[in-house]
């Protein structure tokens, strides 16, 4: 009988640009206040990539402390698969660059875009590899600089966002890893929140929402992903055979506190044992579940052998979960 193969996770790395916006800030440029976003969002603070400062840039950082926390080099990685709505470049994608400035020449590299669940997408692809046995040591990034298509003017939007990169090395284990992970699409609600510009629908310069712009319906994205999050939980519990009592960490997309707080009330879960980085990283999108994780097992929250509950919806929609053993 072949032996069952898990994907572990075997170091994590994240990095945020220096610079740091609080709502104070915000406050002086855009009819809002402290008050407001706190009270609405959750959201204290964010960080903003210097001018020249790439989604690449934030990957690179984030993937060399991962690497470093596994204990791997570069050359020994098989797979790279980064999350990203704001890549570097059109092409070559993202992961390409990333992969020639670590040295990792030779393994496949790329991007993968389902707006803020791309972490969870990519950890999903680098798992089904590494079970697969199509690859033994992979690099799964989420990485992005949203603020660079925020209007500042748009108090709706400008205040929600934050620029930031998280990373997690995966290796092949006999014992246990990733268990299981779960993603869903639908491609109907686009207009809800989306980026309307592109290359393939021509850039409309005189348009409005010319340039590249957030849209994004607040509210009813908010109800579909609190709806969307508390189906994919149950299906992630329903599926490995737990009972929500079962999870030592929820480890959720952080766009909004109260987004987190429902999904923690569905799992019957206290706000201790949630990992909350949405207070001073706002919502980084595809880099806010890895920068979350990698903050967690950092502080020493997230100990060896707890069971951890990834999760992550964003434009497309798209939302996901993983079930993992740390
Ligand atoms: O990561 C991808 C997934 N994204 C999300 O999950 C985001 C989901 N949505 C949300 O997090 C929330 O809907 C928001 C934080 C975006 C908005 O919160 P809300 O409680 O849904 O507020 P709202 O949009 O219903 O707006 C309430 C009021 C409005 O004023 P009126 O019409 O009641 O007079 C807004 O104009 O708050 C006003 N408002 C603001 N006021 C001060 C909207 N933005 C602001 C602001 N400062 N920044």
């Amino acid at each position: 009988m072949t032996q069952q193969v898990f994907a572990r996770i075997a170091g994590t790395g994240s990095y945020l640009p220096e610079k740091v916006v609080t709502n104070d800030d915000l406050a002086k440029v855009v009819d809002t206040s402290d008050e407001w976003i706190a009270a609405r969002t959750g959201i204290r603070q964010r960080h903003v990539a210097a001018d020249g400062e790439t989604t690449g840039d934030l990957a690179y950082h984030a993937a060399v402390r991962a690497l470093e926390a596994a204990g791997v080099q570069a050359s020994e990685l098989d797979l790279i698969v980064l999350g990203t709505t704001t890549p570097d470049l059109v092409f070559p994608s993202t992961a390409c660059l990333v992969q020639h400035r670590l040295g990792a020449a030779g393994c496949p590299a790329f991007d993968v875009n389902a707006a803020c669940s791309g972490f969870v997408y990519a950890l999903t692809i680098a798992d089904k590899f590494i079970r697969s046995g199509a690859a033994k040591t992979a690099l799964v990034i989420g990485s992005e600089t949203l603020t660079r298509m925020v209007d500042w003017n748009d108090r709706t939007t400008a205040v929600l966002f934050g620029d930031g990169a998280g990373a997690v090395v995966l290796k092949a284990d006999t014992e246990t890893g990733i268990l299981s992970t779960h993603m869903h699409a639908d491609g109907s609600k686009k207009e809800l929140l989306w980026n309307p510009v592109g290359v393939s629908v021509g850039f409309k310069e005189n348009e409005p929402n010319a340039g590249v712009r957030i849209n994004m319906s607040g509210n009813d994205v908010f109800k579909h992903a609190v709806k969307a999050l508390d189906s994919v939980v149950e299906e992630t519990l329903e599926h490995n055979g737990l009972d929500r009592h079962d999870i030592d960490w929820l480890i959720p997309h952080q766009a909004n506190l109260r987004i987190i707080e429902a999904t923690a009330k569905r799992l019957d879960m206290p706000m201790e044992r949630v990992v909350v980085t949405v207070d001073k990283h706002g919502n980084t999108s595809s880099g806010s579940v890895p920068l979350a994780l990698d903050a967690a097992v950092r502080s020493g929250k997230v100990q060896r052998g707890q069971l951890l509950l990834l999760e992550a919806f964003g434009g497309g929609f798209t939302w996901g979960s993983a079930l993992l053993r740390y």
